[in-house]
């Protein structure tokens, strides 16, 4: 078992975060929803169709997630590299973001979703960040389920702000060295008020983190699944929860 770890209140041995090491349904899954380009090219159409469609799986999977239990799902829409794409693909998605904020914030709100954000989405155009900060305003009392939705997100750049923010409470004098530790830069990250991540998802064959959620992946259980984004439904997200409820985490232990 690991260090510090002991029976939790169930009986089930747990984690020192306070995870249940084998619990059956993960409390936070991140997907890596990869692959749109190539399902679109498969069909002969334009990169635009496939994100239209990896849009709609982000939302089938929203539901199936939430029906399953899951108590928070992180997705993957817009890494801080994605800049790097040529500005009609960035602006396709940003207006599949703009059509899904106006078309399901209500749905997302009346369901008990609360809306967070990881990553500095104020890069943003000033009226995609006006109707992000609204939208997670609106649902910020939901508990239910959150999701949490990665844009502009890279977590090399969550760990330098993170040690930023330590280095000027250091040089002001708020902050010794010897108090930094690992409950102090969970909650210096973006992710510090969502669960512990449990379960990672990478869709469509490649086995990468590419830069996401690296310091809460330590933990996290992996699953490189061949499915492009598009093609990934409820069912296969039923059967990515089963494969987790039949590992065994061990956490260093035996
Ligand atoms: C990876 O596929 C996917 C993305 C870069 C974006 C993910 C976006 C969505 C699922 C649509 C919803 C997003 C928003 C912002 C509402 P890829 O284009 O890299 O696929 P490829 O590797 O096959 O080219």
């Amino acid at each position: 078992m690991a260090a510090g770890a002991g029976p939790g209140a169930s009986g089930a041995p747990r984690h020192a975060d306070g995870v249940a090491a084998n619990q059956s349904v993960p409390r936070h899954v991140a997907i890596i929803m990869d692959g749109n380009g190539r399902w679109a090219k498969a069909r002969g159409l334009p990169r635009a169709a496939g994100h239209k469609q990896g849009a709609e799986a982000a939302r089938k999977v929203l539901r199936a997630a939430g029906e399953a239990g899951v108590e928070c799902l992180t997705l993957y829409a817009f890494s801080s590299e994605n800049w790097r794409r040529p500005e009609t693909e960035i602006n396709d998605l940003m207006g599949l973001l703009r059509f899904y904020i106006q078309h399901e914030l209500d749905a997302l709100h009346k369901e008990g979703i609360r809306l967070r954000i990881i990553g500095d989405h104020t890069a943003f155009k000033p009226d995609v960040v006006a109707m992000i900060d609204r939208a997670t305003a609106k649902t910020a009392g939901n508990t239910r389920m959150t999701l949490a939705v990665a844009l502009n997100y890279g977590a090399r750049n969550e760990l330098v702000k993170a040690v930023q923010g330590f280095a000027a409470a250091a040089a002001e004098g708020r902050l010794a060295a010897e108090e930094i530790d690992e409950a102090r830069i969970e909650a210096a990250l973006d992710t510090a008020d969502l669960p512990p991540l449990d379960l990672l998802i990478r869709t469509s064959g490649e086995c990468r983190l590419s830069n996401f959620l690296l310091w809460q992946a330590a933990y996290a259980e992996l699953l490189f699944v061949d499915t492009l984004w598009p093609d990934f439904d409820g069912d296969a997200l039923h059967a990515a929860l089963a494969e987790f409820a039949a590992r065994e985490r061990r956490y260093g232990g035996l």
